[in-house]
């Protein structure tokens, strides 16, 4: 664990500042010999376990993540090894704090079109090693963790994704970004700078494209589905930042009681945020079969989306 008060040793910086604009108070970070597909394995493994499904029969496997344990191959290769799965379709899904949304959407998809049947989507990051622990306008926003969900298909009454919208907007590419380890700055240079490897971000920029676009997504998934906000019980946001959820939720006319919210414990942990805030809220009871949740986040990209779905 990681507190404002540790992270006030090292850059100026407060619990107060960081609280106040952001709502975070503590992170968890992977210890150094993690890699993100063990905690991406251990978070499918509670998954299986939890809908009591056997790891043979998964047939398609979806991780979102921008910090596998390598370039190549993909931290879903890794994963499939060591869940022991068959050698069924396993691949990565780069839209950053967007991963997980988009990664419920394919998987709808492969559902829908029978491409599959039995999909496990994971959201896992080590975001730790791509911040720059110098920069106090990044540092202070990220944490390490991994959770995952199974989907399968079903008869249409018995829930799942009911509706989603996906969007990305490249021109707001250099909003958030890691300038070096791709074929435009390869890593290798004797001279490279070691904050070309980190995270460089506009944050007020992000800001307002995330209250616009988690917003208008979230309403037009809502659509897609048929239903509305009153039909929603739970709101689970990207956990990027307490101001940008209450945004969010002023703008849909929500009581922030419905949003479910663990951004003060865990920080911004990109695509594993949802999912984390899904099992917390699932293990704790507020979340129970039947209910239907609404998740919605923006990232790098910038990449953007909202699913509604029936657990
Ligand atoms: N501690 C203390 N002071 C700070 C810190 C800090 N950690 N960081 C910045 N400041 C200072 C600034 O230097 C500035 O000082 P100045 O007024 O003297 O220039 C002042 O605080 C205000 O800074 P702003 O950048 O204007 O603060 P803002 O209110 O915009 O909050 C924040 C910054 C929290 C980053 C906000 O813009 C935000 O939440 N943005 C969205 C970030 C996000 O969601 N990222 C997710 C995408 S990341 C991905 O996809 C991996």
């Amino acid at each position: 664990m990681l507190s404002n008060a540790d992270l006030s040793s090292f850059i100026d910086t407060s619990d107060a500042w960081i609280r106040e604009r952001t709502g975070i108070g503590e992170r968890r970070i992977a210890s150094e010999t993690e890699v993100t597909s063990d905690l991406a394995a251990r978070a499918a493994t509670a998954a299986l376990a939890d809908a009591n499904v056997d790891a043979a029969s998964i047939d398609l496997l979806v991780v979102a993540t921008f910090t596998a344990d390598q370039p190549l191959p993909s931290c879903a290769s890794h994963v499939q090894a060591k869940l022991g799965l068959a050698p069924v379709g396993a691949f990565d899904i780069a839209a950053a704090c967007a991963g997980f949304v988009y990664g419920l959407a394919i998987a709808d998809q492969f559902l829908r079109a029978g491409g599959a049947s039995r999909i496990l989507v994971i959201g896992a990051e080590i975001l730790s090693r791509v911040t720059d622990w110098t920069d106090r306008t990044t540092a202070v926003l990220y944490g390490d963790g991994a959770g995952a969900a199974v989907l399968e298909a079903r008869p249409a009454e018995s829930g799942g994704v009911e509706g989603f919208a996906i969007g990305s907007d490249g021109r707001y590419a250099s909003s958030v970004f890691i300038p070096a380890g791709g074929s435009s700055e390869p890593i290798g240079a004797l001279d490279l700078a070691p904050d070309r490897t980190k995270m460089r971000m506009q944050g007020k920029e992000i800001f307002r494209h995330a209250v616009d676009n988690m917003t208008s997504s979230t309403l037009t998934a809502l659509e897609r589905a048929g239903v509305g906000i009153a039909d929603v019980d739970w709101f689970v946001p990207h956990q990027a930042s307490e101001r940008i959820a209450v945004a969010v939720a002023q703008r849909l006319g929500v009581d922030m009681a419905r949003f479910i919210m663990n951004v003060e414990h865990r920080g911004n942990t990109s695509s594993a945020s949802i999912p984390i805030a899904l099992d917390e809220a699932r293990r704790d009871g507020r979340i129970r079969p039947g209910q239907r949740v609404l998740v919605t986040a923006l990232g790098a990209g910038l990449a953007w989306g909202a699913a509604v779905f029936t657990v």
